[in-house]
């Protein structure tokens, strides 16, 4: 293994929320371990470690309750330092949770007033977000949802989010900002419940909106794994749809809290095939190219050098498994063993080109001579193939 493919650079699209290195390590148990960080020294960091970019709430950036000046200060001062590094803004979003004001959620608020501050808050920064030449933005509905079923009427709160989507998707179009909006699934977390709970529910509500053409997903490895679900399976169906815009990687261990780790330090079998899906995707073309973002947490247990420790390790981790992917691909023994687990196969359609469903009927072969207990006997092959990924991943190949 050479240290150039596993060093990162911009040519790879790594970014990094500023709410992720930034993070103070306050939880529901204990009081911050670190200081806080400046962005700018994120910027900086970051850029030397070789990231491509950052991303931002716009309340990490600028404090909630700034006044005017404040405000213009700290934008100037973050896009001098996007201008000496070189550091892009591919994707911005929004802090609709953290404020007492949005306890019962933004879009989805049984207060209606409260609903109005959060479209006008997002309008805000959505100016920014063009302004920086962002190309996605992200809504992730933490506070949306409710811990009683009698204090949300789920069809109603839907119908208000579908709102909110609409009326500012309808503001980027008419303003002519060339963002794209992806919406973040969630199970729970800050709240009992949140609406929009998987990348399946959020894809079924997309077809719903008015501006549909322009609203994806955000998919994060963990908020799946929480659900129980098969991340790599979720991300293949978005991208099935067209829908993958945007992508939060990280690590999760199994059904509890979130919990933001380094990517690849929770299921890192499902790491291996995400990163093959996302670099090789169908017979080794690219099927995602758009940024690497990492949406993680530095562990509360660790200080500065940890936490620069750790975003150099989500990079490291990502080129490594890339590598071993494409190690995996070309290794003869697994394309004779994909062969023999016919993976190609499934490529081919059911019916013959031109074949109707009468041809169907009486093609013979097909079911009358058909031998099924024959055919049910005969094994996949697949222990074969996924021993030699993990051989692979494992680097004893
Ligand atoms: C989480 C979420 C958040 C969002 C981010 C963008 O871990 O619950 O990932 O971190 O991604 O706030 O709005
Ligand atoms: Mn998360
Ligand atoms: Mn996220």
């Amino acid at each position: 293994m050479t240290q150039s493919t596993t060093q990162p650079t911009p040519a790879d699209r790594f970014t990094f929320g500023l709410w992720t290195v930034g993070w103070q390590a306050q939880d529901p148990f204990g009081a911050v371990t670190r200081a806080p960080l400046d962005p700018v020294e994120s910027v900086e960091r970051l850029s030397e470690l070789g990231a491509y970019g950052v991303t931002f709430h716009d309340d990490d950036l600028i404090p909630f309750g700034s006044d005017a000046a404040t405000r213009d200060k700290k934008i100037a001062d973050f896009k001098a330092a996007l201008a000496r590094t070189g550091m892009k803004v591919p994707m911005v979003t929004t802090n609709l949770f953290s404020q007492p004001v949005f306890k019962d959620g933004g879009f989805t608020s049984n207060d209606r007033t409260v609903r109005r501050y959060a479209l006008r808050k997002v309008m805000r920064n959505l100016d920014l977000a063009a302004e920086l030449g962002a190309s996605t933005y992200v809504f992730w509905g933490g506070r949306e949802g409710s811990e009683s079923e009698a204090a949300k009427d789920v069809r109603i709160a839907l119908d208000r989010y579908r709102e909110g989507l609409d009326t500012l998707a309808g503001y980027v179009k008419d303003r002519g900002y060339g963002l794209r909006f992806a919406l973040e699934p969630k199970p729970n977390e800050p709240r009992g419940d949140i609406i929009l709970p998987t990348i399946g529910h959020a894809l079924a509500f997309i077809n719903s909106l008015e501006h549909a053409d322009m609203v994806g997903l955000n998919p994060e490895v963990g908020h799946e794994q929480m659900a129980g679900l098969n991340f790599v399976h979720g991300v293949a169906q978005a991208l099935w749809h067209g829908k993958l815009f945007h992508i939060d990687l990280n690590g999760q261990r199994g059904v509890k809290y979130d919990q933001d780790l380094i990517f690849g330090h929770g299921d890192l079998i499902n790491a291996f095939f995400l990163v093959d899906l996302l670099e090789n995707g169908v017979e080794g073309a690219n099927s995602y190219d758009g940024p690497r973002h990492f949406d993680y947490k530095p562990l509360r247990t660790e200080d500065f050098d940890g936490v620069w420790a750790s975003a150099a390790a989500n990079m490291r981790t990502y080129l490594l498994l890339k590598e071993r992917a494409l190690a995996f691909r070309a290794d003869p023994e697994v394309q004779q063993a994909m062969v023999d687990a016919k993976i190609g196969e499934l490529a081919l359609p059911t019916l013959a080109a031109g074949e109707s469903v009468e041809d169907l009927l009486s093609d013979r072969s097909a079911f009358e001579d058909f031998d099924a207990v024959a055919v049910g006997k005969r094994g996949c092959g697949f222990v074969r193939l996924n021993q030699l990924a993990v051989e692979h991943l494992m680097g004893a190949r």
